[in-house]
């Protein structure tokens, strides 16, 4: 019996060793009845250490490859009979699709076809695209993304997610395939790699370094908590319609300038720490998400409040420092001194 309506449920998260999927591994398992089976290839991004707390359950499996190969995703969904895919894998931060696009479109477009075809192959129950709020480009002053607004997306991460989001729609109007996307808006919370905004300052706060903010730094962004995130994504795969779009947000506009400052508050930092660098190539003044549909179809509301949220993150950051210093060396320190060696005060290498 299955999709969904009892017995154990076989699911298979891609990029569960990431952010979101991690926390969505542990989600998921939180269900009783539900197998999960986590496909990551372990980019730079992956990390076991966010699913240590799970990884002994006999619930959950690791599978480590990529979802662009075609003969092990062949393989996996062949041995297994899963109800649904859920679809994380992917090149996720903007800066590193801006200096080098090719990986993008690999893994978030090709990969995402690869896993779609296997999944139509092997009558696998659903597929849940995990998009973003990027796709819709930027808004101006007023407004929100609807999921009708068109897709305008500008940098090369965005374009690459925008064109997965089309293979997935595509698959179900021609073969009625049972597809899924939820676009979400920026996610903040435990276990994020600190190449993106707030742990980046979290982290380069608890060390003495500065903080690096790009132009004007009145561009928008729309939080929500990871937890709030893939609470939803399990509301999508149990309740959406096939074939349909779930924006997913919790109406938290912030400019990156108030994100800095809640962080100085809560941190006790003087706001010297903040240093304007030149703006990202192409960058997109604002996003805002309309939820309402989610909420109205799903049943999704967000419970995390956002200083709270955020007061959390930064005590999970302050007790957990083997976790980001051993990220903060290696690749991700080369990553840094070409994104930001003009600040010349780039993390220890521990
Ligand atoms: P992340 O970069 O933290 O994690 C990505 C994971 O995917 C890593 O574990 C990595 O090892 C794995 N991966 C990468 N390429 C792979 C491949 N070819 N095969 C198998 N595994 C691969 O990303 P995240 O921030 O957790 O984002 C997860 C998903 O959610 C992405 O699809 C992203 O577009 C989407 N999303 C993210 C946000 C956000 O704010 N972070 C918001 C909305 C949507
Ligand atoms: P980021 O976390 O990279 O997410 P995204 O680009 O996917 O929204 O960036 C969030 C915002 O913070 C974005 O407007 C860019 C800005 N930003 C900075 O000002 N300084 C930084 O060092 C970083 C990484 C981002």
């Amino acid at each position: 019996m299955n999709h969904l309506g009892g017995s154990a449920m076989r699911i298979l998260v891609t990029g569960g060793l990431g952010f979101i999927g991690s926390h969505l591994v542990r989600r998921l398992l939180r269900e009783p009845e539900v197998l999960v089976t986590n496909l990551d290839v372990l980019t730079y991004a992956g990390n076991l250490a966010n699913v240590a707390d799970v990884a002994g359950s006999d619930r959950y499996v690791w599978e480590q490859s990529s979802i662009t190969d075609e003969v092990a995703v062949d393989r996996i969904l062949r041995e297994t009979q899963y109800d649904a895919i859920i679809n994380l894998a992917a090149e996720s931060h903007v800066d590193r699709s801006i200096s080098d696009g090719l990986p993008f479109v690999k893994t978030n477009v090709v990969g995402t076809q690869v896993l779609l075809e296997a999944a139509r192959r092997h009558q696998v129950g659903r597929f849940v695209q995990v998009s973003t709020d990027e796709v819709y480009g930027s808004l101006g002053e007023h407004g929100y993304f609807t999921e009708l607004s068109p897709l305008q997306p500008n940098s090369p991460y965005s374009a690459s997610k925008a064109s997965a989001d089309l293979l997935v729609l595509a698959a179900y109007r021609t073969y009625g395939q049972n597809v899924v996307v939820t676009r979400c808006s920026n996610n903040y919370g435990p276990y994020q790699f600190p190449e993106k905004l707030i742990p980046l300052y979290i982290t380069n706060g608890i060390e003495g370094k500065p903080w690096p903010l790009y132009g004007d730094g009145l561009n928008v962004r729309d939080w929500l908590h990871v937890e709030d995130h893939v609470d939803a994504l399990w509301l999508a795969l149990s309740r959406g319609q096939a074939g349909e779009i779930y924006n997913i947000g919790g109406h938290n506009e912030r400019t990156n300038r108030q994100v800095a400052l809640t962080l100085l508050d809560i941190m006790g930092l003087s706001p010297d720490i903040v240093v304007s660098v030149p703006d990202r190539p192409g960058h997109d003044r604002r996003y805002a998400i309309d939820p309402s549909k989610a909420m109205r179809e799903l049943g999704f509301f967000p419970r995390h409040d956002w200083t709270e949220g955020m007061r959390e993150t930064v005590r999970w950051y302050e007790t957990h420092p083997k976790w980001w210093q051993t990220i903060k060396s290696g690749e991700y320190l080369q990553f840094y001194q070409r994104q930001y060696g003009r600040l010349g005060d780039a993390p220890h290498e521990s």
